[in-house]
């Protein structure tokens, strides 16, 4: 992948929609102003994708910021996610009813399940396939699924998921998950892109930060678009918001990528999918 990348550069999924390869998350995001004034802020800087979920209680903030900015609501892509305690048939899609009232939207862009809970996710997931069918949202996924979660979806379900949305870091690369998605063409987003800002000390980030004119920050976003996943960095102060997305007038050369690519330490926020 080269320069041609920007802030907006979408990839297209599997059932043809398409997504922008960067966006904002919102997770640890408080719940009224911070929300609202990130997201606002992320808007107006360039970003067109916003990762919230029932879970981070700031869904209708983030949709007070998209109806405030002007921004045409086809150019903005937006994400949510249902939580575990509403999986299951009648709760799911109950459940996506309130998100989607919370945030005042017609449609949601993409819709996942939060985490595979419990023996199944069929019932669940044919829900979600209601709702799509609805066309009260465009696109339907997952995130936190091991391949034997996604396995049941692709044996049992009529849709398949188009995404997988999965912690990725050059410190937790996934390997096992990754390599199953991309052969079944479901697209990876990776969270905890920064690793929660705690490697940003890595000697091997800081030495490619310099050979670049970038910062640690930068160049872990930078190496996770370049191996073509999508990427939605946390950050609530406006400064960080800007300087996260200011990674599309560089790209990192293949001995860096390959520098980077051997950090993986197995470095975990979240829960193994593996162990679930
Ligand atoms: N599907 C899931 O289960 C799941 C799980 C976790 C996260 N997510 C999604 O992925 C998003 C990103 O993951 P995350 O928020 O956990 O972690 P992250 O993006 O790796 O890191 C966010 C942390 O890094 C700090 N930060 C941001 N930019 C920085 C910079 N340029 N320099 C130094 N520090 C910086 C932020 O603090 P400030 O805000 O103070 O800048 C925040 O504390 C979430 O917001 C959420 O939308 C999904």
């Amino acid at each position: 992948m080269g320069n041609k990348l920007n802030i907006s550069t979408r990839i297209t999924l599997a059932d043809g929609n398409s997504m922008p390869l960067f966006g904002l998350g919102v997770w640890a995001a408080s719940p009224g102003k911070e929300t609202y004034d990130a997201t606002l802020y992320a808007l107006k800087t360039g970003y067109r994708h916003i990762d919230t979920a029932e879970m981070y209680g700031n869904e209708k903030d983030v949709g007070n910021a998209i109806a405030d900015s002007g921004i045409g609501r086809d150019e903005i892509f937006v994400t949510t996610k249902l939580w575990n305690s509403c999986l299951g048939h009648n709760h799911a899609l109950e459940s996506f009813d309130l998100s989607l009232k919370k945030m005042n939207l017609e449609y949601i862009d993409l819709y996942l399940i939060h985490w595979p809970e419990g023996e199944s996710q069929i019932e669940t997931w044919k829900a979600l396939e209601i709702i799509k069918k609805r066309g009260k949202c465009k696109s339907i996924g997952v995130s936190n699924f091991a391949p034997k979660h996604l396995k049941e979806i692709l044996y049992k379900a009529s849709e398949k998921p188009v995404v997988n949305q999965i912690e990725i870091s050059p410190f937790l690369q996934q390997k096992t998950i990754s390599s199953f998605c991309r052969k079944e063409k479901i697209h990876l987003t990776g969270y905890c892109p920064l690793a929660r800002g705690e490697r940003l000390d890595n000697p091997i980030l800081i030495q490619i930060a310099r050979e670049t004119n970038k910062n640690p920050a930068q160049i872990m976003i930078r190496w996770a678009i370049q191996n073509g996943n999508t990427v939605i960095p946390k950050s609530s102060r406006f400064k960080r918001i800007e300087e996260n997305s200011n990674i599309f007038n560089f790209s990192l050369n293949k001995e860096q990528m390959k520098v980077l690519n051997a950090l993986e330490e197995g470095l975990r926020f979240c829960p193994d999918p593996l162990k679930i």
